[in-house]
């Protein structure tokens, strides 16, 4: 394995961009591949096994790439497939779930916390076992939003139906008396704006991207893997949707203009 090797980063859309963002923030001579199963997205109310099987499949596809790490950079995924997904492959495979549980722990002093992500992520529970592992003694709260991730998916995070769409999904959340919001869901992030104005000022929101960035970061460090010459590094980006409308929106986000293949994975 050599430090020139790629670093693949997984999701079921746009929702990792989030991460793939941090990454490029913070390791920015580092090649990158990304894959988004547009797809099938959203993942987040299909059976965990079947998450699992559209998991493996990418990081199939990223190890035949000779990637040195795979970000698995959605929640509903590493909920699903983490722990199987590090007995299968022989390089590191990082999820989101704790590192943003992690930062969740750092940012809150009323020791209350909230959990949004998908059907899967929050009926896996996840959060919550990783919060009271590090942290028995935080109160978490959870609550399931699937309707979140089509709003990004289908770029109408500024749709005049947005806001009321969030505020509803928000409601109950409003009256836990949290002042950390953990977006259990890499597609989140992306809707900040939306969440922050609707849970207000006094509750601080939590991406994972940032920490799980700064993990992948000290990972490769530890295992002398990190790419510290690399003046012109190669970023691609492959969809099992629409190349040209990944392109589109996927620019957007990033900042930056991307190139974007097609790929067909298994059924
Ligand atoms: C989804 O595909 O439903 C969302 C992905 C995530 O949980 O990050």
């Amino acid at each position: 394995m050599t430090s020139k090797q790629p670093i693949g980063l997984l999701d079921s859309g746009f929702g990792g961009l989030t991460v793939a963002s941090e990454v490029l923030r913070q390791l920015p001579q580092e090649n990158i591949l990304y894959v988004g199963d547009n797809l099938r997205c959203p993942y987040g109310s299909r059976e965990p096994d079947e998450v699992k099987r559209y998991l493996f499949q990418i990081m199939d596809f990223l190890a035949e790439q000779g990637v040195k790490m795979i970000i698995i950079a959605c929640n509903t995924a590493t909920a699903a497939g983490l722990e199987e997904a590090r007995t299968r492959y022989k390089i590191p495979v990082l999820g989101v779930i704790t590192p943003g549980s992690r930062a969740a722990i750092s940012a809150t002093q009323s020791e209350r916390v909230g959990v949004i992500g998908t059907d899967v992520t929050i009926q896996s529970d996840s959060y919550r076992r990783e919060i009271h592992r590090l942290n028995p003694r935080l109160y978490v709260v959870n609550q399931s939003c699937p309707p979140f991730v089509q709003l990004v998916e289908e770029d109408r995070t500024e749709a005049p139906e947005a806001h009321p769409l969030v505020a509803s999904y928000l409601a109950p959340l409003q009256q836990e008396g949290i002042d950390t919001l953990i977006l259990g869901c890499t597609h989140y992030p992306l809707l900040a704006p939306l969440i922050g104005e609707v849970m207000g000022e006094g509750v601080k929101l939590i991406s994972s991207a940032e920490e799980t960035a700064r993990e992948a970061s000290t990972i490769l460090q530890l295992k002398h893997l990190l790419n510290a010459d690399n003046p012109a590094p190669q970023h691609r980006f492959f969809t099992t949707g629409d190349a040209d409308y990944f392109q589109r929106v996927g620019s957007r986000w990033l900042k930056r203009e991307i190139d974007v293949t097609g790929i067909v994975l298994g059924p």
